[in-house]
């Protein structure tokens, strides 16, 4: 039977993961996982700033690991990612990439010539002389410089995707909600409201689980391990420590802000959508008591996302086991390797 396999390589803040996922006669199912943590500041907020320690963390990952091959979708957050829905004019796909520096300039944060852009047609075939789509603008640098640590390893970028379409593809449930997956990393939150597998909103906050163990070793002058340990445990519950909670509890609220200030704006907008349920991803959400917390501030259903769910059914035992512990944490990576995106 011919099999396809694609792996995802998702370059986070903590560790980089890899996905590999094999798409054959009877679908989709995950053959391959793998975690390698960073040492601490070598990537911040999707930015690359020690080449060296996430290059070789990656050779680790492929020396180590009997992955099928070399060639990786790999993953962008940044806050200074745009998704945008807009009316170009309609040319064909080659022309219409080359007129885009041209129609956009106006409403990109960065000059053109610094950044990555693509369109994704919403409308298959527009007839009209302008056609409706998905703008995304991606800063240059530090895209090519994820590109080229990644090769540095050894490996053939084949597709950069950005990581709020992987989470669309992994983490959506499709049952005309208006959903918002919200994933919850150490140094950024990435926020894509959906209604049927259609973007409306694709955000990226710079805050995270890091903030908290930060907030937390400062107010109690304890180490940022020993934080993190106390993070874990007692998170949002008071039960066992009131203190640590109630800490906890104030370092989260400028992330619960955010996340309910993107609700609003949705809503403002000409749809006036209003988000009905919220799906948690990434190590962020796993803290004790979050999930009641932004149900409660938010006024919406929350839920524990399922990334592993599209590829559950025929996985290899030793991948599954490896990612049931850490699917919060593989979202992006798997949604990467479940299929192609729309930035090249
Ligand atoms: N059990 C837990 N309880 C609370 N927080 C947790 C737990 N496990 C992990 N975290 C937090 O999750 C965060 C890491 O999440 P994740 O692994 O998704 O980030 P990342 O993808 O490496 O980083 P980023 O997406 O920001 O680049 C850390 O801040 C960590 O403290
Ligand atoms: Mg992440």
């Amino acid at each position: 039977m011919a099999v396809k396999t694609s792996i995802g390589l998702d370059i986070g803040s903590t560790a980089v993961r890899a996905v590999e996922a094999a798409r054959g006669k009877q679908g989709l199912s995950l053959t391959r996982f793998a975690v390698q943590p960073l040492p601490a500041g070598a990537v911040s907020g999707g930015v690359i700033r020690d080449g060296q320690a996430v290059t070789s963390a990656i050779k680790h990952l492929w020396g180590s690991n009997r992955f099928r091959g070399r060639q990786v979708v790999l993953g962008v957050t940044n806050r200074q990612v745009v998704v945008r829905e807009m009316a170009v004019s309609n040319l064909p796909d080659k022309e219409l990439r080359k007129s885009l520096p041209f129609q956009v300039r106006q409403i990109l944060p960065l000059p053109v010539e610094h950044s990555l852009l693509d369109f994704h047609r919403l409308a298959e075939h527009g007839s009209g002389s302008t056609v409706k789509g998905l703008l995304i603008a991606a800063p240059k640098e530090p895209v090519l410089t994820m590109v080229n640590t990644t090769e540095q390893a050894g490996l053939q970028v084949v597709e950069v995707d950005l990581a709020s379409f992987a989470l669309l593809r992994s983490a959506s449930r499709l049952d005309a909600v208006v959903e918002a997956i919200v994933d919850i990393g150490a140094q950024a939150t990435t926020v894509v409201v959906h209604a049927d597998g259609q973007p409306l909103i694709v955000r990226t906050i710079p805050r995270g689980g890091h903030e908290i163990t930060d907030v937390l070793a400062k107010r109690r002058e304890i180490s940022e391990e020993a934080a993190e340990t106390a993070k874990h445990q007692v998170g949002l519950v008071p039960g066992t420590d009131p203190e640590v909670a109630a800490v906890v509890g104030e370092a989260v609220r400028p992330l619960v802000n955010e996340i309910r200030s993107s609700f609003a704006y949705l809503n403002a907008g000409p749809q006036h959508s209003r988000v009905a349920r919220l799906a948690l991803s990434g190590g962020g959400s796993l803290l004790p008591g979050l999930a009641d917390l932004l149900a409660d501030q938010l006024g919406v259903e929350v839920v524990l996302a399922d990334p592993v769910a599209r590829i559950r059914a025929r996985a290899e035992g030793e991948a599954l086991a490896a990612i049931e512990g850490c699917g919060a944490q593989a979202a992006v990576a798997i949604g990467l390797a479940l299929g192609a995106g729309v930035v090249r």
